[in-house]
């Protein structure tokens, strides 16, 4: 009699408990069948990498007959890049829009975005976004718990200084850069002579202000979205290398979705990464003419032959590092 009580007892907790929690059945879930999904990034609000988490969220409502919502937390709210993985993979935050600097550091084969000199514009750089490779790349992030989706970009990468723009090569000896920390830029960024400084976005105003950096590798949305021309005014146009954000969903809540919920956010999520990719392209010209409007001097690099031999050394480099490497670099051949 007494188990039979605690039994009761039991269930009656359990139920309780469910009731007051809002009978969740997933993470982001409810038991009604209703989702709202947190989404993690690093850039403000205004960066088309939020811009394009918001998209998400509206197609994700449509296609659901508003079951499925999402929130997003900009600027770092859940933390360092590194601390939002650890959420995604405990499955108490469901996206994030990872920069493919931080996640290169964790798979060999996104270092491919960064291989120096490669793409001439983000024209270029956006046509590999559904080839093959690059969805083998998407794949292999499941081997750490995560569901890749799909990659949406910032822009190509620059060299922003404090003073004077570079020619070639050589005037980027002793400049200290600040360099986003991934394998590639750290390589590349040592072979150029540069003193190349590893260090997050948040931390880069700052340094740029007190003159703990002479200037940076950046591309153009996060230049006016952080607003750095206030303090930098050079900016050389060299478009060294992409910047994608890698777009992806913990394994844990995408697999406590069914099949039919699963499939709305894949739909829901190729919209809005088609719409932000579009919109990027078209901001690309955009943040150009906002710059310039702000006083910085604007000039294209004149001798790219100068860092012909640190691009291939670092296109050798890297393409022994992943079979994934050297089939993206056929692919753009
Ligand atoms: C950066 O750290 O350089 C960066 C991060 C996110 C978007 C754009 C740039």
């Amino acid at each position: 009699m007494k188990r039979r009580y605690s039994l009761v007892t039991a269930i009656v907790v359990i139920i309780a408990a469910m009731l007051i929690t809002g009978c969740s059945a997933g993470t982001g879930g409810n038991q009604d069948g209703t989702y709202n999904f947190k989404i993690g990034h690093v850039t403000k609000e205004s960066h088309i990498w939020h811009q394009t988490a918001l998209k998400f969220g509206e197609e994700l409502e449509k296609l659901s007959d508003g079951r499925m919502t999402v929130t997003v937390y900009p600027s770092s709210q859940l933390g360092l890049e590194k601390d939002m993985v650890q959420q995604l993979e405990t499955g108490s935050i469901d996206f994030g829009f990872l920069t493919n600097g931080y996640m290169s550091t964790r798979q060999e084969s996104l270092n491919a975005w960064f291989l120096p000199f490669v793409f001439n514009s983000l024209e270029d750089a956006v046509k590999l976004r559904e080839s093959k490779p690059a969805k083998e790349m998407l794949a292999e992030l499941e081997s750490q718990g995560l569901i890749g989706l799909d990659f949406i970009f910032a822009g190509n990468r620059h060299v922003l200084l404090r003073n004077g723009h570079i020619s070639s090569m050589k005037d980027l000896s002793g400049k200290k850069i600040r360099i986003i920390g991934s394998p590639v830029f750290q390589t590349f960024w040592d072979r150029t002579g540069a003193g190349p400084t590893a260090m997050p976005l948040s931390e880069v105003y700052t340094s740029l202000q007190t003159g703990v950096i002479d200037g940076m590798d950046i591309d153009l949305d996060a230049l006016v979205t952080e607003k750095y021309y206030e303090t930098a005014k050079y900016l050389t146009l060299t478009n060294h290398a992409t910047f994608p954000a890698v777009i992806v969903m913990g394994k844990k809540s995408f697999e406590s979705l069914s099949p039919e919920d699963q499939e709305i956010v894949k739909e829901a999520m190729k919209t809005a990464v088609d719409w932000g990719v579009k919109e990027s392209l078209k901001r690309e010209k955009e943040n150009l003419d906002t710059v310039k409007k702000a006083g910085v001097k604007v000039q294209k690099l004149k001798d790219v032959s100068s860092f012909e031999e640190v691009r291939a050394n670092v296109i050798n480099t890297f393409s022994e590092k992943s079979p994934i490497i050297k089939e993206f670099l056929q692919e753009i051949e």
